[in-house]
C-alpha cells in the first residue's frame, strides 16, 4: 500500500468545545468550526490544508481514528485490492461523508485490536493561509504529514503483519519496554514505523489503552515554540504527562501533556528525517531519550 502520508486524525469529546480553547490557545491551531461544521464537532487548521483535526461530539472521550492519505487514486484503487487480498473488511465511504473530509474517495477499516482507520486519496484544498493564533509561524507537515500517532495493540503479533503487510509501513527502529524495575515483568513491545521521510508516522505498542491511543504528534518549526507551548500549557491548566526531553529515535525535542479526549499529546521541534530508507539501519534503543522525557510526572 503506497501510503503518502498521516493526513489527518478525528477524536471523540463529550464536549467538542474543550478542544477550542485547547487547540487555539494551547495548540496554537485554528478553529475553522464556522466554515466546516455542520454540528457541533469542531474543526482544528495547521497549515494550508482546510483542516487536521475533527473533534466529534461522543458519549465517551477517546481516540476515533487515523485518516492515511493515498499518492493518488491509482495507490487507491491499488490499495483496495491489497485489502481484498489480505481479507481485511472494509467500508466504503458514504458521499456525505467523503464530502465531510474532503476527499475524492476513501474507505474505513479496523487492525486486528479494533484500531480505525480511513484510507483516502486526493484532499479537496482552498490552500487558505495558516495563522496561527499564537504566532507560530508553521507547523510540520507537507510531505510528512500531519505528525504521528501510537495506536495500542495488545495483540502484537498479528497488529505488526497488520501494518507491515496489508498497509506496508516499514520498521524504523523498536523499544522493548517494562514500566517497573521488576525483570519478571513481560516486555512490550514498541514499533516505530514510517511510510515517508519522517521517522515514524505511526508506532504501535503492546499494551491496551482506554482512550484508544498513546499519544499524538504535532510538530512546531522552531525550539523555542516548544517552549512557548510549554508555557501556554501551564498558563492554561494542562497537565504535564512527560517532561522536555530529546527522543533517542527521531530527536525530536518535546514535551507530553494531556487532551480533553484522554489521550496524550506530544509537542515538538527538530524532528530529523531519513531522506533514503535503503541506507538507514534500523536499532532497538534501551531508552526513551538521550535526556529529559520524565513520564513519572503524569503518573502524579
Ligand atoms: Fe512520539
Amino acid at each position: 500500500m503506497n501510503i503518502h502520508s498521516l493526513g489527518y486524525i478525528g477524536v471523540n469529546c463529550t464536549d467538542p468545545k474543550h478542544w477550542v480553547d485547547y487547540g487555539t490557545r494551547v495548540l496554537g491551531m485554528m478553529d475553522v468550526s464556522a466554515q466546516l461544521s455542520r454540528d457541533d464537532s469542531v474543526y482544528l487548521k495547521m497549515d494550508d490544508r482546510p483542516w487536521r483535526i475533527v473533534v466529534n461530539k461522543a458519549d465517551t472521550d477517546r481516540y476515533a481514528f487515523s485518516g492515511w492519505e493515498l499518492a493518488g487514486e491509482d495507490a487507491f484503487t491499488a490499495a483496495l485490492h491489497t485489502l481484498e487480498q489480505k481479507g481485511v473488511a472494509f467500508e466504503r465511504g458514504s458521499r456525505d461523508l467523503v464530502a465531510q473530509r474532503g476527499v475524492q474517495d476513501l474507505v474505513s477499516f479496523s487492525d486486528p485490536d479494533g484500531n480505525r482507520h480511513e484510507l483516502y486519496w486526493g484532499p479537496v484544498s482552498d490552500f487558505a493561509q495558516f495563522a496561527s493564533p499564537v504566532g507560530i509561524k508553521s507547523f510540520i507537515t507537507g510531505d510528512q504529514g500531519f505528525g504521528h500517532v501510537v495506536l495500542p495493540t495488545p495483540g502484537f503479533d498479528s497488529c505488526y503483519e497488520f501494518y507491515k503487510n496489508v498497509m506496508g509501513f516499514a520498521v524504523s527502529d523498536l523499544m522493548k519496554v517494562r514500566f517497573t524495575p521488576d525483570p519478571t515483568e513481560p516486555e512490550k513491545r514498541l514499533y516505530f514505523m514510517h511510510c515517508n521521510q519522517r521517522h515514524h508516522s505511526l508506532a504501535i505498542f503492546e499494551s491496551p489503552m482506554p482512550a484508544g491511543c498513546v499519544h499524538v504528534m504535532v510538530e512546531v518549526d522552531r525550539v523555542d515554540e516548544v517552549g512557548r507551548g510549554l508555557d501556554r500549557m501551564k498558563a492554561h491548566n494542562i497537565k504535564l504527562t512527560g517532561t522536555l526531553g530529546r527522543h533517542a529515535n527521531d530527536h525530536m525535542v518535546s514535551f507530553y501533556m494531556a487532551t480533553p479526549s484522554g489521550f496524550m499529546l506530544e509537542y515538538g521541534a527538530e524532528g530529523r528525517t531519513v531522506a533514503d530508507w535503503s541506507r538507514y539501519s534500523p536499532f532497538q534503543s534501551t531508552v526513551n531519550s538521550f535526556w529529559g522525557h520524565d513520564f513519572s510526572v503524569g503518573m502524579e
